[in-house]
């Protein structure tokens, strides 16, 4: 496998997912039973948005970089002079988090993978699993979570590893499928099949999916696949920057939320559209929706 996340680190796309990562856990949080969090394609937890392969890509310019400099007073672009007053709490939420994490590892170019987002958010009571199948990758991710309690870190194939994990003794679980996509076809039918397996084994799991908007009729073919499989409605919540059938590589992303918590979809179209301006901020190709489907 030739995929690295660090090249993708804190784009558009990783922001949208982690704003809203960091909003199901904190749904999940109001009620007082513990959950279990299981992230089926982990990464490395921690990215340095300041090494060769980040700067190769340049593609944190898009996302995390583009917003705190959207959101601060003109050349003043750090992090901690962010006026994030008047933002909804889910995007102060998340810029919490990325805040904390440059001032915990002593460093500005410091960005989290989606492992920080669980444990900044993780209680007593709340368990997680980070799978991750490099063997760098892993190695890393150990690291950057450090025997914290309530916490599994392996080496493995998060798909396959469904069937152990799942169902928790809880009875309640958010699981995130956030795989590459190196060969989108391969990953998309896996992603139907993962989801079938964790609804049979726990009905009312929040599922979240990311998903890779390169060809417009590749991923809406998909997303219907999935909507007929797994019969339940599915929020559908996507943002792109060139037009969706563009042949640039990546146009957007997107995310299916199974099981959404309740409301969820209606915050979304509070803080989307704030997202999309600060990523997006001239009048472009780029665009915004979040949509239900399947609901009678
Ligand atoms: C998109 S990245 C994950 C990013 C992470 N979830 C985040 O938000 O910070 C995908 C990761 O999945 C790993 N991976 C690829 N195939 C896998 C598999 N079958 N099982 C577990 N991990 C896998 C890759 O090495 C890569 O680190």
């Amino acid at each position: 496998m030739k995929y690295r996340h660090i090249y993708h680190a804190g784009n558009f796309a990783d922001v949208h997912k982690h704003i809203t990562l960091l909003a199901l856990l904190r749904s999940l949080a109001r009620k007082e039973k513990g959950f279990l969090f299981l992230d089926t394609h982990a990464g490395r937890g921690l990215y340095d948005l300041s090494g060769s392969e980040a700067r190769k890509s340049e593609e944190s310019n898009t996302g995390i970089i583009k917003i705190i400099s959207a959101l601060t007073p003109p050349s003043t672009d750090s992090i901690s002079t962010v006026n994030s007053s008047t933002l909804p709490e889910e995007i102060k939420n998340y810029l919490t988090v990325v805040r904390n994490t440059r001032k915990e590892s002593h460093s500005r170019n410091a960005y989290p993978g989606s492992p920080i987002f669980v444990l900044q958010s993780m209680r007593n009571q709340d368990r997680a699993v980070f799978i991750e199948s490099q063997h760098i990758e892993h190695k890393a991710l150990l690291e950057t979570v450090r025997k914290q309690p309530h916490v599994t870190v392996e080496c493995a194939d998060g798909y396959e590893r469904l069937k152990t994990w799942l169902p928790p003794l809880e009875r309640r679980a958010l699981v995130l499928i956030d795989p590459p996509y190196e060969d989108s076809q391969v990953d998309f039918k896996k992603t139907i099949v993962a989801s079938a397996e964790i609804l049979g084994r726990l009905p009312n799991a929040i599922i979240a999916l990311w998903f890779p908007i390169k060809h417009e009729r590749d991923s809406q073919y998909w997303i219907n696949q999935l909507a007929n499989t797994i019969a339940k409605p599915l929020l559908v919540s996507e943002l792109w920057r060139h037009p969706r059938d563009n042949r640039v590589g990546l146009n957007g992303g997107g995310l299916i939320i199974i099981n959404p918590p309740f409301q969820f979809s209606d915050r979304m179209r509070v803080w989307l559209p704030i997202l999309h301006a600060a990523l997006d901020p001239s009048p472009s190709q780029g665009g915004y929706e979040v949509r239900l489907l399947g609901v009678r």
